[in-house]
Formats: C-alpha cells, sequence, structure tokens
C-alpha cells in the first residue's frame, strides 16, 4: 500500500465549481493550484479530483471521450502537471477519477466499435446480435447505429458499457471474460492508469468499480479477478500508486485489490443513517432536496432531537470491517457530488459532531469541497446530468464578493450560480470565526495526523453504543449527539492515567472522566488518553 496513504486526509474537488482563474465562469486546474495552501491549511494532504478529461460532458465528465486529453475548459496538459508538482512540492497528493466502466458515445473506440464493418474495436462495448435484441437483463439502446445490434449502456444513455465480458456466456453474443477483445479492453485501461501515473497523478477514486464484469456476477467473482490483473499490474509498476474504489462493498473490492472502498450512500443503509435518515419515501436520487424541508422528519443519529440510533451503522459497517482491516480500509465520507449535502438536514453544531466521528474513525476521511463550510444551497434546474445532484455542485464559496470569489466572470456565466442567499457562508469568515464548523475540522485534522493510534486502520473497537464509545489503541474516544440528556458510563480503560486531549462542547458544559466514569453532556465530544 503507498506510504502516503496511511496519514492521507482527502478533500473532494469538483473542478468546475472550485475555482476559476480565466474568468470564463468555469473552475480550473490553475484554480485549483492556487488553493493548495488552502486545502492544506485545513489538514487535507490528498485530493481526489473528479473527472477533467476531454467529454461532451452529458454526465458532468463521467462520459469520457478521450482518456488522454484534459478537457479545454479546465486547461492544459502543462497546467495539471504543474498542479502534481506543486501538490506534490506541499508533500501533497492527487487522485484522478478513472472511469472503466463506460465511455462517452462519442469515444473514438465506440465511433469505430458502432461501424457496420468489423475492425479492432468492434468488440470494444458490448454489443447484443440483431438490431432489436434486448440485453438478457441488462439496459440498451437499439436503433441509433449503423451495427446491426443494440448496445449495453452502463449507466445514462450516452454511456455505451466497455466490454468486459461475462462469468459464464449464456447468449450467442456474450464473451468471455477471457476472450482476446475482453482482454484487450483491461489493457487499454491499464495504459490509461500508466499515462496518468507517468504524469505525475498519485491514484485514481474508480468509478463504478463494481461494474464491469455483467450478467450472473451476482457476488462479483468475475468482476473482482478483472480488477487484481488490473491491479496486480499497476500496483506492482507503480507501489506508491493509490485505488479507491466506489463500490460499497468492501469485502469485494479489498479482496479485488483496492485499497479502499467507500461506505457509499445507499438510501436506508448504515452510514445513511447516521446523517440522512429522513423518512423512507424521500429517495436520495429521486426527490430528496425538493422534497426536504423543515417538516421533514430526520431521524438520522446525529441530528440533536432524534431518537436515531448507531445501532444500523455499527451493525453493518463492523460486519465489513471486521472481514478487512488488515488488508485495506472503508473511507467515510462528509457528501460526494453524487450525494444530497448533509447540511440540508444538520445544522453546524451537529456537524461538528458529525465531522469529529468521520475523521476519528479508521479508513482515510474525504471532506467534500464546501462541507467545511456547511454550503447548503438547494436543489436547482439540472446541469449536465446532474438532476437532483446539481444543488450539490455549486460554485465554492469563498468570500462575502462577488460571485463570492469563486469567478471574475458575469453572473450568467458561471457554471452553476451561487448561493444568493443573504447570510451564504463562506471561508473568508469561517476563517476568521473561532467557532466556525471550518476551525473545527481544522483542530480534528491536526488532532488525527498528530495520533499514531488515528492512522492505525485495523484497531478499532466499540466500547458501548450509548454514548457511543469507542476505542483506538490507547485513545478512547465517545460522542452524545442528543440535546435531550448527559450520557455517562463506567469503563475499565479509564484508570488513573487517563487524560482528556480533545473535546467539543457544543452547550458549553465540558464532558469529562471521574472516577473510571465517562460523561458526556449533551452534544458533546472526547478523546481520551489511556
Ligand atoms: C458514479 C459517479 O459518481 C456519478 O457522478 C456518475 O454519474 C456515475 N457514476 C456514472 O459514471
Amino acid at each position: 500500500m503507498a506510504t502516503w496513504l496511511k496519514d492521507a486526509i482527502f478533500y473532494e474537488i469538483y473542478p468546475q465549481s472550485f475555482y476559476d482563474t480565466n474568468g470564463d465562469g468555469i473552475g480550473d486546474f490553475n484554480g485549483i493550484t492556487a488553493k493548495l495552501d488552502y486545502i492544506k491549511s485545513l489538514g487535507c494532504n490528498a485530493i481526489w479530483m473528479n473527472p477533467c478529461f476531454d467529454s461532451p460532458f452529458s454526465d458532468a465528465g463521467y462520459d469520457v471521450r478521450d482518456y488522454k486529453k484534459v478537457a479545454e475548459r479546465y486547461g492544459t496538459m502543462e497546467d495539471i502537471e504543474n498542479l502534481f508538482a506543486e501538490a506534490h512540492k506541499r508533500d501533497m497528493h492527487i487522485l484522478l477519477d478513472l472511469v472503466p466502466g463506460h465511455t462517452s458515445e462519442e469515444h473514438a473506440w465506440f465511433t469505430e466499435s458502432k461501424k457496420a464493418e468489423a475492425n479492432e474495436y468492434t468488440d470494444r462495448y458490448m454489443w447484443t446480435d440483431g438490431w432489436l435484441c434486448g440485453g438478457a437483463g441488462l439496459n440498451y439502446i437499439a436503433g441509433e447505429t449503423p451495427r446491426n445490434a443494440a448496445y449495453i449502456v452502463n449507466f445514462f444513455k450516452c454511456q455505451p458499457a466497455l466490454n468486459y465480458g461475462v462469468l459464464n456466456p449464456t447468449e450467442r453474443w456474450h464473451k468471455s471474460m477471457y476472450d482476446p477483445a475482453c482482454i484487450a479492453t483491461r489493457e487499454a485501461m491499464k495504459d490509461v492508469c500508466r499515462f496518468w501515473l507517468d504524469k505525475g497523478c498519485d491514484g485514481f477514486r474508480v468509478d463504478m468499480a463494481d461494474s464491469l464484469v455483467k450478467h450472473d456476477d451476482a457476488n462479483k467473482s468475475g468482476t473482482v479477478a478483472v480488477w487484481q490483473d488490473i491491479l496486480g499490474d499497476i500496483h506492482a509498476e507503480y507501489p506508491e500508486s493509490a485505488f479507491v474504489s466506489e463500490w460499497g462493498k468492501a469485502e469485494q473490492s479489498i479482496k479485488a485489490g483496492f485499497d479502499m472502498d467507500f461506505y457509499l450512500d445507499w438510501m436506508g443503509n448504515g452510514y445513511n443513517s447516521l446523517v440522512r435518515d429522513y423518512e423512507a419515501h424521500l429517495n436520495a436520487f429521486a426527490s430528496l432536496p425538493e422534497y426536504l424541508d423543515d417538516s421533514t422528519e430526520n431521524n438520522s443519529f446525529f441530528k440533536a432531537d432524534s431518537k436515531g440510533t448507531c445501532d444500523h451503522f455499527i451493525d453493518e459497517y463492523m460486519g465489513r470491517y471486521e472481514q478487512i482491516k488488515d488488508k485495506g480500509a472503508i473511507a467515510l465520507i462528509t457528501g460526494n457530488h453524487d450525494t444530497t449535502r448533509i447540511s440540508y438536514g444538520l445544522s453546524e453544531d451537529e456537524l461538528k459532531l458529525t465531522y469529529a466521528f468521520f475523521l476519528t474513525m479508521p479508513g482515510n476521511p474525504f471532506i467534500y469541497y464546501g462541507d467545511e463550510i456547511a454550503m447548503n444551497f438547494r436543489s436547482m434546474a439540472s446541469k449536465e446530468g446532474g438532476f437532483t445532484r446539481t444543488g450539490s455542485r455549486t460554485p465554492m464559496q469563498w468570500t462575502s464578493g462577488t460571485n463570492m470569489g469563486f469567478s471574475s466572470a458575469p453572473a450568467d456565466k458561471l457554471y452553476l450560480p451561487v448561493d444568493p442567499a443573504e447570510d451564504a457562508a463562506n471561508v473568508e469568515a469561517s476563517e476568521a470565526d473561532q467557532n466556525s464548523l471550518l476551525n473545527t475540522v481544522k483542530a480534528l485534522t491536526s488532532l488525527r495526523h498528530s495520533q499514531a493510534d488515528l492512522l492505525d486502520k485495523s484497531n478499532l473497537e466499540i466500547i458501548s453504543r450509548k454514548p457511543l464509545v469507542y476505542k483506538r489503541g490507547n485513545l478512547l474516544l465517545a460522542v452524545n449527539p442528543k440535546n435531550t440528556d448527559t450520557q455517562s458510563r463506567k469503563l475499565a480503560e479509564l484508570t488513573g492515567d487517563a487524560k482528556v486531549i480533545y473535546s467539543i462542547a457544543i452547550n458549553g458544559t465540558q464532558p469529562g472522566i471521574a472516577d473510571g466514569v465517562i460523561t458526556l453532556p449533551a452534544q458533546s465530544f472526547i478523546v481520551i488518553s489511556c
């Protein structure tokens, strides 16, 4: 595993909305370079940048037209190489976003593949064997191409699925995973990895990593085998490269060779039970931001006045954690470009306790840009295939000035509008306010960097669920997110030597230890060195 990963805290950047240096209303590479010192000041020493490759942007760049070319709107190849170099100078690392499951329908491979005449790319994508033949349980598009066949899509219509073969072919058009055409797809993806690692990136977040082998791969053994091959080679050639999967089942993805897997925001899962446990009918992808208002019941564990518990999270997380802790890690995210910002449902005080938990758990934490200031602009008209995700992708709010310091372009030229609210949060004001969420984030990242026990990814023990007490080596940590009661517990670990090294007291009453008992007033967090 890459040595730099041990101490990495990631900051996710949606490049189009981060910082615009050339006044065209769209964020760019030079904007990220200009803000590296800010990111470092937060305590984040690693970055995941969403796709920045040539693309028609029907899915915000997750529709890649050329894997080896940067999108002009973000700058030049020189600019991105400069970004890598400037990051490395600061001992920071950058993950790009690898999209291996599909390309844009405008990618040259697809333009060739859809031709009626056979050529080198004929089997680079999954095609059926007739213009009206469906995809045997897979989504397909018919009637669009000269070729007498329909193609399988991986996500939107514009994203034809690359062909990694199927585990057990049952249709005439199924190719085996070991067919030379499917092996060629794998090799093409290795080539993309090498290209960018040679340019200076430090690894990849991998989009829909679990989606490669289609049909009859319910336990993902086919997809795992493909990744073992790809990552086996790349890790051997680039031992300092890191790969983080969008998969959501660490027991599979870590076996596949990933260093880390995201705990994704699947509706009703353990992660959402902590921060987005809204009434059941609200589906995050379908309709959440429009329907979420003050009357919406929010039963999240970190909602101060809710009855939500941490049970679902602990059961689900620990089930996976115990299986992977010696080989890889599970990454907790404050949010991402697909999720509803948790600030829609949690106040800044509630977020302080939430982040305290996320930043002291095993695995490298990911902070989504703007979450450090609780940006919470609501949903709006869809942009580049964003739909209800669009509200989480608005320009970063740097200052209270023009376009909130994001860009000097006229407001109607901005990638998306900036939050028009009078009291919209911004970095400048948050930095100046000692009590801000941003300053709490800084304190928490600095705590994490300073404690070897917090960097050891395999030492987590859950001691109690109410209050939530967890142990990381010689550290005991506890949180009471509720505003109703003081929670306390007698703990054998609390001997005479135990001392408090960090705490958060939202209401001013400090949590503490006395006579072997830990006491957590309403809305408090404590870290004890034993
Ligand atoms: C997951 C990405 O995070 C999302 O933004 C994208 O739309 C789909 N994969 C398709 O690539």
